[in-house]
């Protein structure tokens, strides 16, 4: 039986809770698979959406974004400088060498299951990628701190060292987040933050790492339509995102791809 903390931060059953996000999680997991070959020049972001969509009813879960707080699509879809929140349509079509983010999250019986990848239309130029792959290392080197005792601030701390070291930027306008039976929960995962700062993480706590990192500068600007947010200066922006759990000595990912297609390239079929 799952616990709230005085601080707000839900302590779930590490076995019972975390099967039920195991299975979120994988179907969230499996779309960011099952979507990886339709990602090609010509394609409009409100097809891939579409196909997500598809998939995760198919799977018998219900796609988190569609209605929330007004959302009107099923997916995030984050083109270049978009740094997210990028709302598909059936105006933009991809071009070779765009890199965008796809952000799923499946409900299962339940239990949210949010992750999101870099993906490459076509050839991506250099700088694009070395930003993906770097985006890719701070996320998991995020999750790598992950344990009981550890604080949230321990989470931030890694992940801007290693960004700023390429010279990158770290967007602190937007948060992991506690993740499980509701979408958004307590607490707040910073992703640049002090070591041995925030609350300490306890076995059971179930959250997203998610970092955006910048080219340029970390600032952002909300676009008209409420939700799209870019960088201010127009530089490229990469994100990737797991859904994970704090184990008894260390952390369960429950978002991992099982084709092992977790960042581009994709190797299709
Ligand atoms: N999946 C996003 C996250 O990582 C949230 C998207 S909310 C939406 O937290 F309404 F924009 F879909
Ligand atoms: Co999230
Ligand atoms: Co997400």
């Amino acid at each position: 039986m799952a616990i709230k903390r005085r601080d707000g931060i839900v302590i779930y059953d590490s076995n019972a809770d975390f099967a039920g996000m195991r299975k979120a999680g994988k179907v969230a997991a499996e779309c960011l698979d099952y979507i990886a070959p339709y990602v090609q020049p010509g394609v409009t972001t409100g097809e891939l959406d579409d196909l997500c969509r598809d998939f995760m009813v198919a799977k018998g879960a219900v796609p988190a974004c569609m209605g929330y707080h007004g959302y009107p699509k099923n997916t995030c879809i984050s083109i270049n400088h978009v740094i997210c929140h990028g709302i598909p349509d059936n105006e933009r079509k991809l071009v070779d060498g765009d890199i965008l983010n796809i952000d799923v999250t499946a409900i299962v019986d339940g239990w949210y299951g949010d992750t999101s990848r870099m993906y490459y239309c076509g050839k991506p130029k250099i700088k694009a990628s070395r930003l993906c792959e770097v985006t890719y290392e701070c996320l998991m080197r995020g999750i790598d701190v992950v344990k009981p005792g550890a604080h949230f601030g321990d989470i931030g701390y890694v992940i801007a060292e290693y960004a700023h070291k390429y010279g990158y930027s770290v967007v602190d306008m937007f948060c992991g987040h506690g993740v499980g039976k509701v979408f958004h929960d307590a607490p707040n995962v910073m992703h640049i933050a002090n070591k041995g700062t925030g609350p300490v993480m306890e076995e059971g706590m179930i959250f997203t790492i998610e970092p955006m990192i910048n080219i340029g500068r970390p600032d952002g600007i909300i676009l008209q339509n409420g939700w799209t947010a870019v960088t201010r200066d127009k530089s490229l922006s990469a994100q990737f995102e797991h859904s994970l759990g704090v184990t008894k000595d260390g952390y369960e990912i429950f978002t991992s791809s099982p084709k092992g297609m977790d960042k581009p390239p994709y190797k299709i079929g």
